[in-house]
């Protein structure tokens, strides 16, 4: 299903992309014609003046709470987009992650999606994603000493995954009679495969590396999954002005240097 489609979707993203680009360049005379939105910058927002940002944080290096304070790349990333938008970035408290994309759907209470979401067939029927954020693959990660090697090792054992993901919907779809766990918070993944109660982890590589580096030191990343997904930031289908205003200020970032800057910083 919307795994084996991701080739497509990939070259359909960046047909997107590029038809966004002219978009953008041709847009700029569209300010008369905004009398039905809520601002002259043509798009709704929840508060004026701010970015509201649902996110699930649990999910280092993109999005993780310090103290309680959200940090990460995609954190930066929405800081430094908002800027160029002239807005505050406002997150609101951690969202468990499957609920993100139906609360972007339904509207009322953030204005975009941010958490390491791939862009998947499935989702984009429900909402908008603005231009790629981020390129990643799935990976898999055991107790170091486990004697698993790679996804067929662990034919008819258990995958724990967080529910709702593409990590849970890969070793569902690709392990040999596989029983995965589901469970809502990534840490509680980690900390069922350290405990025994799973036997592996599927999730987005640099979370795994992220997690194995700075608290499961006792668990090893054993195979890199060539999924090819990239996430971008999820709006709701009745506000394309503001993916439009989004794709805008991604590319005012990436060409002025900061995209690379937080980048270093996280993620490279
Ligand atoms: N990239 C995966 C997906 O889109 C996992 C994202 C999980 N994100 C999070 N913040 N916990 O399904």
């Amino acid at each position: 299903m919307a795994i084996k489609k991701w080739g497509a979707l990939v070259a359909a993203g960046m047909l997107a992309a590029t038809l966004a680009l002219f978009g953008c360049s041709s847009g700029g005379s569209n300010e008369q014609d905004s009398s039905s939105a809520s601002s002259d910058t043509g798009y709704a927002l929840i508060e004026d003046g701010k970015l509201t940002v649902a996110a699930s944080l649990d999910f280092p290096p993109f999005e993780n709470l310090n103290g309680d304070q959200p940090e990460g790349f995609e954190v930066d990333l929405m800081k430094a987009l908002a800027e160029e938008m002239d807005l505050e970035c406002n997150y609101l408290p951690s969202t468990k992650f499957d609920t993100i994309v139906p609360l972007i759907q339904t509207g009322g209470k953030a204005d975009v999606g941010v958490s390491g979401i791939t862009i998947t067939d499935d989702r984009l029927e429900d909402v908008d994603f603005t231009d790629p954020v981020c390129d990643v693959n799935q990976s898999l990660t055991v107790l170091t000493g486990s004697g698993y090697t790679s996804a067929a090792d662990l034919a008819g054992k258990k995958v724990g995954a967080q529910t709702g993901t593409t990590g849970y919907e890969w070793a569902a779809e690709n392990i040999k009679d596989v029983e995965v766990v589901g469970f809502d918070e990534m840490t509680a993944v980690f900390a069922a495969l350290q405990s025994g109660r799973i036997d592996a982890v599927a999730v987005d590589l640099p979370v795994a590396n992220y997690y194995v580096k700075n608290a499961y030191t006792d668990c090893e990343v054993i195979q890199e999954i060539p999924t090819g997904e990239q996430y971008a930031i999820a709006v709701s289908k009745d506000n394309p002005e503001l993916t439009k205003a989004l794709n805008k200020a991604l590319q005012a970032v990436r060409d002025n240097g900061k995209y690379d800057e937080i980048a270093n910083q996280w993620i490279r």
